[in-house]
């Protein structure tokens, strides 16, 4: 393992001298992530892009244990597309593609490689309270404009449920995210449901996580036209 530690939210230096960086919380939450996610995953082909992959742990993790698919990496922050890129090099899987700068602020983006091609899956860990409410918006609408049918849209973090929060601890987070950035915080499951709606995708299905956080399951309806 590498001995330099990112710190999200703030320019973490050094790196260790391939740009890799080493995340604690990936070391926590990849197995009960993957636990959920391989459910589904297994029986899918085709393509898994990864929003805010920030250090790259997980999609190079995920890569090793799903080779039947294309797993595509993406963030905004440069050192991050960096590391990223160099735990693409050290793992040298075949399954998973160079990072691409995809920004969630834009509410048109879309990603590159697959040949216009829908996706299986999509995946943002931990990404929703650390930025504006805009990028709730524009993750949900993507979602339902490049998922496949049936495919689904994995998000993994704190949520509150119905208005309130599963845990004092996340409380306290939220306040603290608060503090950092007043565009910040914890989303409510119900506030995402209702973007889903819109956006063509079931509301979510929920599984707990350690630590009070959770997995929320969008998948893409059919299309009616
Ligand atoms: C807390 S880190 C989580 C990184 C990684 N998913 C993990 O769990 O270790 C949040 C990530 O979201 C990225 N991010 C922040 N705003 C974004 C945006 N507007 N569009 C895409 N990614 C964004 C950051 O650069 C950062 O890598």
């Amino acid at each position: 393992m590498v001995k330099f530690v990112v710190e999200y939210g703030k320019d973490s230096e050094p790196f260790a001298a391939d740009g890799r960086l080493d995340g604690p919380a990936f070391h926590r939450n990849h197995d009960p992530i993957w636990s959920t996610l391989s459910d589904f995953l297994s029986t899918q082909t085709g393509d898994v892009l990864e929003i805010g992959s920030g250090t790259g742990q997980h999609v190079t993790e995920f890569a090793r244990r799903a080779a039947h698919l294309n797993w595509w990496p993406s963030d905004i922050r440069d050192p991050h597309l960096k590391s990223i890129a160099a735990w693409r090099v050290h793992a040298r899987l075949g399954n998973l593609r160079a990072p691409q700068r995809i920004d969630l602020s834009d509410p048109d983006w879309t990603w590159s490689g697959g040949d216009g091609r829908q996706l299986a899956a999509l995946l943002c860990v931990n990404v929703l309270h650390i930025s504006p409410w805009s990028v709730s918006r524009n993750l949900i609408s993507g979602a339902g404009r490049l998922l496949k049918e049936n495919g689904r849209l994995f998000v993994y973090g704190p949520f509150k449920r119905a208005g309130a929060h599963t845990a004092p601890s996340n409380a306290q987070f939220d306040a603290s995210l608060w503090e950092r950035n007043a565009e910040w915080g914890v989303r409510d499951v119900d506030d995402l449901n209702i973007l889903a709606q819109d956006a063509g995708l079931t509301a979510a299905e929920i599984t707990p996580m350690p630590a009070n956080n959770l997995i929320l399951a969008f998948a893409r309806m059919l299309r009616q036209n």
